[in-house]
């Protein structure tokens, strides 16, 4: 984001104030940021008495900078209160799933069925020899046994690490192996664009060579014919359907790991994030009820994230399932058949609160408002936001369009990280400006400060960072314990770095400004500038590469790569040229996964790189947002980036 935008932003005077109506039946009142102030770790343990502890904790923090213990001596099992708690206390006939597969199939499951379907998954990984601490990796269509499968695996104590169906065999090997995981959970394929794709394939590429996975546990979703290893691969439907569907679930301790989560760091390795069970299960119920105002009696509650996302994990699974929401499922994409699907969702299932990301209600903005136009979305309450910054233009069109004007706006600013939201308005409370994510949760402590560590105020911008512990935090990064000191407690003594800048406006209102380290935010998903970097290095044609997030107006940030080829490589003409892009984005999308794919890649002779041999990214962008380019007097060479420009007005540089 230029200065100048960053100034723009947050000159916004529009307010919008929730109704009478909505203020006087919301779940969440003023008085919750009172308490959460009052007492903060009192806060946090009158959160976690509205869960089912087997045992109660002994001490509700410790704290030794940076590193956090929660409700310490509790014992808790997290599949028990997203399920069981409800069957027993007579909500077993709720609807916890309407599913909806792309092709337009639907299963119903009740909380009755799901205990059922996530016993008999909990026996079946017990048969397999899977017992607590052990890792097992999902790698799942969208598809109600990715529910099942994390919900049995938390049944029994072991982490789950599912990695987004979108991923290569590369990157899901990666994930594999740095987890050291021993069973995988997958299915055939799944549906998507009006087409079934296949997944097994890529898990049977993925374990080629040596690992320690015994078992793979496939669920047949599109029948597509199947390659099999009949030593490895067993069929869910052999496997799981048999079994008994009489379970107990073992309570673990607070802080015994409830799953692993790859997200991207600013170095090409993954960073395996990982949560605990009695904290993140405390926050993401809190947060889920007051948020989204959960009323779980009438409301149908729809998050539209993958399960492979902290999204997914949080606001789909265990949030939701622990309050005993109703939820929507759909395995497919918004523009199949027709791009009226998730509003024709809305409308069959009465949908009440939609919570998506701002790409796609971008992309929605582009389509056209005769799609909602035709559906009726008068069950909607409530609208969320979640994943990047939302641009007012998008925010008025999702409350006008969307909402019809009748349901507040969440705007809900956390990450891989924190686990749950930590900034968001209250809807019923906060009087809410478009664009803006407004101000922390009670219970969270944020401030913005400059690079000395100085907090600014209102009218000012900086680094967004948290002080004091949240139980929903992560506890560390698998198998790297330096490096979570390191990338989030470091560069602020005492604070936690998120990686974003923000910036609170002369209303005291906050604004999230994007990342400010060199993680990329494409559609809502993070992406490493060094990970994709190290995918095109890998190709043969290409001796060095920088990569930079590029302002995109549907994605938000696009993939820009700038790249100098080994010797000998042609490219000189158009035709060489525009089948070695192709090639290469090709390449990154094998490397990485579809979602990685550079929009644009440019061929050039140099980069633009500091005295000690930094490549400047800051100018890169420039160019590829097609700016005057900025200071490049700290350049090794200052002319490069004249070059650099000059090679590219006379080159093509798209295709
Ligand atoms: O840059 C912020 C952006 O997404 C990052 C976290 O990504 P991830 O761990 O994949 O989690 C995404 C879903 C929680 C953040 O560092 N981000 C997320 N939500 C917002 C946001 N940026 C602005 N506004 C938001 N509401």
């Amino acid at each position: 984001m230029s200065k100048e935008e960053i100034s723009n932003l947050g000159n916004e005077n529009r307010r919008f104030p929730p109704s009478a109506a909505f203020a006087a039946q919301a779940n969440a009142k003023p008085s919750l940021y009172d308490e959460a102030d009052a007492d903060h770790t009192a806060f946090w343990a009158k959160q976690a008495e509205s869960l089912v502890w087997e045992k109660k904790w002994d001490q509700v923090l410790e704290w030794n900078l940076p590193f956090a213990q929660w409700f310490i001596g509790g014992k808790i099992n997290a599949s028990y209160n997203c399920i069981d708690r409800h069957v027993l206390e007579g909500r077993g006939d709720r609807v916890a799933f309407h599913f909806e597969g792309e092709p337009g199939d639907t299963r119903t499951l009740t909380y009755k069925d799901m205990l059922r379907e996530v016993s008999k998954a909990a026996n079946a990984l017990t048969s397999l020899g899977v017992k607590a601490g052990d890792r097992i990796a999902i790698y799942m269509p969208h598809i109600p046994e990715a529910v099942i499968s994390m919900l049995a695996c938390a049944r029994i104590g072991a982490a789950h690490s599912v990695i987004f169906g979108g991923f290569s065999a590369d990157s899901l090997l990666q994930r594999i192996q740095d987890a050291d995981a021993t069973i995988v959970i997958t299915a055939d394929g799944g549906f998507r664009k009006g087409a079934a794709f296949a997944l097994k394939p890529v898990v049977d590429e993925a374990l080629k060579g040596e690992t320690h996975v015994r078992k793979v546990l496939v669920v047949q979703r599109t029948k597509q014919e199947t390659a099999w290893n009949a030593e490895r691969d067993i069929w869910w439907h052999d496997l799981v359907d048999s079994q008994s569907d009489q379970h107990t679930a073992q309570a673990f301790d607070a802080e015994h790991v409830l799953f692993i989560l790859y997200t991207s760091g600013t170095t090409a390795k993954p960073k395996g994030i990982f949560h605990t069970t009695g904290g993140y299960l405390t926050q993401t119920a809190f947060t889920h009820k007051m948020v989204f105002d959960l009323k779980p009696e009438t409301d149908v509650y729809w998050c539209t994230a993958d399960v492979g996302w902290i999204t997914g994990h949080s606001y789909m699974v265990y949030g939701p399932m622990i309050n005993g929401a109703t939820q929507v499922m759909y395995e497919g994409t918004p523009d199949t058949p027709e791009k009226d699907r998730i509003f024709k969702l809305v409308e069959k299932y009465k949908v009440t609160i939609l919570y998506t990301a701002p790409t796609l209600i971008r992309t929605w903005m582009k389509w056209g408002d005769e799609f909602p136009n035709g559906c009726d979305l008068s069950s909607l309450r409530l609208l969320g936001s979640v994943g990047e910054p939302i641009n007012p233009e998008a925010w008025m069109w999702y409350r006008e369009v969307i909402g019809q004007n009748n349901c507040p706006i969440v705007d809900t600013w956390w990450q891989t990280e924190t686990g749950s939201i930590m900034v968001s308005p209250l809807p019923g409370i906060t009087s809410t400006k478009p664009g803006s994510a407004m101000r922390p949760l009670p219970g969270v402590d944020a401030t913005v400060i400059d690079d000395d560590g100085n907090i600014v105020g209102n009218g000012h911008s900086g680094y967004l960072t948290l002080n004091k512990p949240w139980p929903s935090m992560m506890r560390g990064v698998w198998g790297e314990p330096e490096r979570y000191k390191e990338t989030y407690w470091s560069r602020f003594e005492g604070k936690y770095f998120a990686g974003d800048g923000a910036k609170w406006d002369e209303d005291g209102a906050l604004w999230l400004l994007g990342r400010v380290d060199d993680v990329m935010n494409v559609s809502g998903h993070r992406i490493s500038t060094a990970e994709v970097e190290s995918a095109l290095v890998s190709h043969e044609a290409i001796a060095e590469a920088a990569v930079v997030g590029a302002n995109d107006a549907m994605t938000g940030q696009a993939i820009v790569a700038f790249v100098i080829l080994r010797g000998g490589i042609d490219h000189a003409n158009q035709e060489s040229g525009e089948a070695l892009t192709k090639d290469l984005k090709a390449h990154v999308a094998k490397e990485i996964g579809a979602i990685a794919r550079p929009r644009q890649i440019m061929v050039v002779n140099e980069l633009p790189k500091t005295r000690s041999g930094k490549i400047m990214r800051r100018l890169l962008r420039d160019v590829a947002e097609n700016r005057a380019v900025g200071d490049s007097t700290t350049l090794a060479d200052p002319n490069v980036m004249k070059l650099i420009s000059e090679g590219l007005s006379s080159a093509k540089q798209e295709d």
